[in-house]
């Protein structure tokens, strides 16, 4: 386990902060071993995509491996719910493109396309929930709750579900990342599989009465249609795949949505210009997803003895992959360290990962931010961080986000 024989608080300290950890990295010569981390991190972003590249030997079935493994007591819980398919994030070779065909199709641009009214209607009514208040707590106002209720839409689940599942993911993440007592490892397990069940549900209801969405695609790939029900196998096969494609859509983007208000308002002045310039709200969704990236990083493991940035790898070998370092690096970025939406010429950034595994949702997370960014620059130029509220990022290296983003503005 990463933190076995290390404080949580040190790995706490590094997750709410990792950019001096990555600079000193980049500027090492070889790999460094992080024991923290439990892994060899690969900080540089030539190493970053070579690792992408080489598929064959550096492995994704550890990319989310957890840094904690729940008690006897949780696991008895997720034993009654579903799941424990193989899922297209950990999948290699043929597996991980038979998994990943459903939600290309399900995420082309065209679904994407169809998803924005919806998003924009809820958007603008979310703030209209709160632009009147002159403050606002906008994770929880705002950004839990767009990325949800899109990917919900997505999926096509019943709006009424969203909560629940949203929930579950949080609670999903919690139990295999966090440390947490018994009596909540059980509670959260029981929210895990609450969710678990809204899905099976969804899960089954597609296969008898498909639709033109995200859950459709996956139950078509796990069951030929007409055949009555779908089995229990089937049925585990198409949650574990929900479940994931669920998590890997929400907690990322209602994430970047926090870093990229923060650091705009953070930067008075990039805040101010964009309010000007809303055609520079698409540089800026960029600009942000490379600065404070809400994935800094996935796992690999290595498959054979290997050599990378000049250190020898044996077979079986961890690495963190940080896309978020990667995204810091000055050979790439020039100024890395400068949150600048104005970037002219900005080279491609990895928040999204790139090659084989690259995120097949990017374009509708994208959307969701031009969208945010709109509604907010416009309903809202005076929007300035809450005084006294220092905000503090989450513990965490696969949705870097503040806890809290306390905000105000005159209310009108
Ligand atoms: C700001 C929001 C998001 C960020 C920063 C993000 C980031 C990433 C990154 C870095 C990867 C590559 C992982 C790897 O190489 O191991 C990835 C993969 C993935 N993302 Fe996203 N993502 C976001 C939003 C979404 C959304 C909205 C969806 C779904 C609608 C989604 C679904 C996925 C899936 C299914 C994969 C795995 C693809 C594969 O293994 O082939 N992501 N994402």
């Amino acid at each position: 386990m990463a933190h076995e024989h290390e404080p949580q608080g040190r790995l706490d300290e590094l997750m709410r902060e990792p950019y001096p950890r990555y600079a000193r990295a980049q500027a090492a010569e070889g790999l460094v071993h992080v024991p923290e981390l439990d892994a060899w991190l690969v900080a540089r972003d030539a190493d970053v995509r070579e690792v992408l590249l080489r598929t064959e030997e550096f492995s994704s079935v550890n990319a989310l491996r957890p840094d904690v493994m729940p008690s006897p007591a949780a696991l008895a819980v997720l034993g009654g719910g579903f799941g424990g398919g193989p899922v297209v994030v950990v999948s290699d070779g043929e597996r991980h493109q038979r998994l990943r065909a459903p939600l290309l199709r399900a995420l082309s641009p065209a679904r994407v396309a169809a998803a924005v009214p919806y998003a924009r209607e809820r958007a603008a009514a979310l703030v209209d929930a709160f632009a009147k208040d002159g403050r606002a707590e906008l994770m929880a106002a705002y950004a839990v709750r767009l990325p949800g209720e899109v990917i919900g839409r997505v999926v096509g689940l019943d709006p009424a579900d969203v909560p629940l599942v949203v929930h579950g993911g949080y609670r999903a993440e919690e139990l295999l990342f966090r440390p947490l007592p018994e009596d909540e490892q059980i509670a959260a397990a029981e929210d895990v599989v609450a969710m678990q069940h809204v899905l099976d549900r969804c899960a089954r209801d597609r296969y008898t009465h498909p639709r033109a969405d995200l859950a459709t695609e996956i139950v078509a790939s796990v069951a030929e249609p007409g055949h009555g029900q779908l089995s229990l196998a089937q049925r585990h096969e198409a949650v574990a795949h929900l479940q994931n494609l669920l998590i890997a859509g929400h907690l990322t983007t209602t994430a970047l949505i926090g870093t990229t208000v923060l650091h705009l308002l953070s930067h008075r002045d990039q805040w101010e210009l964009l309010c000007a310039r809303p055609d520079l709200i698409p540089a800026a969704v960029e600009e942000a997803a490379r600065y404070d990236t809400a994935l800094q990083g996935f796992r690999r493991v290595t498959t054979c003895p290997v050599s990378l940035a000049g250190t020898e790898l044996p077979a079986e070998a961890e690495l963190f992959v940080a896309f978020g370092a990667a995204n810091r690096d000055a050979s790439r970025h020039p100024r890395p360290d400068a949150f600048d939406i104005t970037r002219e010429a900005p080279a491609r950034h990895l928040a999204f990962g790139f090659g084989a595994h690259a995120c097949v949702g990017a374009q509708l997370a994208r959307e969701q931010l031009r969208i945010t960014l709109e509604e907010l620059t416009r309903r809202l130029p005076d929007l300035r961080l809450a005084e006294g509220r220092p905000v503090t990022m989450r513990p965490t290296m696969i949705h870097r986000s503040p806890e809290e983003l306390h905000l105000t503005w005159a209310a009108s």
